[in-house]
């Protein structure tokens, strides 16, 4: 909230924000191929609040892609503004399964708004099939730390990378967690701000989109030089 009106103007703001409507949290034991091989942690506002949202159409040029549930759909849709584009699906297959009475819920949401003409919508698709990432023993683009998950809602890049369209080129992320939104950014050759209220997961975030951005360079066909040792002629070398 504090950093938000001190930045420039961005091309688009592409968030996964705190959810609300889903404070408490509860705990779910899945059988894997260990005995209670992970333990996942529903979580909502205890991961802070979405406050923020209603800032981002004055940073933000020309559109916006943020995530929410059913929980709080209206109310997300109120606090960011602009036009709708479209209310995107995020099909989850694997996600958990129901507790408390509650339906088996396996469909998160997106927000795709526009503030001012810039944006190509055209790839963007209004239903997603993406698996959840993984918990525990069976993570691999997850990242864990001695067994246990390190951030209770990462989100797939390839789901980031999706929803990423042509005239986004600056993208801010200002609930960025470990930084999935900037890594899509990263590989998808846009410049990227992060934000990220968590010193623990900033730092992660931090060391992944460096890597991230080396990727990249030794991907390129002719990846950027580090600077070489000029080859010395047989005079200099004597
Ligand atoms: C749903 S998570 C984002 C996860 C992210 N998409 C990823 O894949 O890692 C929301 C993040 O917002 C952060 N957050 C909550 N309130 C914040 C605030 N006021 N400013 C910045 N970050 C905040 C939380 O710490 C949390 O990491």
């Amino acid at each position: 909230m504090e950093i938000l009106p001190t930045l420039g103007k961005v091309d688009a703001c592409v968030t996964d924000p705190p959810y609300e409507g889903m404070a408490g949290g509860v705990q779910v034991y899945h059988p894997g191929v260990a005995k209670r091989c992970a333990v996942t942690v529903t979580v909502g506002a205890e991961l802070g609040n979405a406050d923020g949202l209603r800032l981002i159409e004055s940073v933000t040029r020309f559109g916006a892609i943020v995530f929410c549930s059913f929980h709080w759909v209206d109310k997300c849709r109120a606090m960011i503004g602009g036009k709708s584009k479209a209310l995107v699906s995020w099909y989850k297959r694997n996600s958990m399964p129901s507790v408390n009475n509650a339906p088996h819920y396996l469909t998160e949401y997106a927000w795709a708004v526009q503030y001012a003409p810039g944006i190509d919508w055209r790839k963007l698709r209004t239903h997603y099939d993406i698996p959840m990432l993984q918990a525990g023993c069976m993570a691999g683009e997850r990242i864990v730390d001695g067994g246990k998950s390190v951030h209770p809602t990462q989100k797939p890049v390839e789901l980031m990378e999706r929803v990423l369209m042509p005239g986004m080129d600056t993208v801010l992320d200002p609930y960025c967690g470990l930084g999935s939104t900037g890594v899509a950014c990263l590989r998808t050759g846009r410049r990227f701000i992060g934000i990220e209220i968590d010193e623990h997961y900033a730092a992660i975030a931090a060391k992944r989109l460096a890597r991230a951005e080396a990727d990249v360079r030794n991907s390129l066909p002719f990846p950027d030089p580090e600077p070489r040792p000029k080859q010395v002629t047989m005079f200099e070398a004597v």
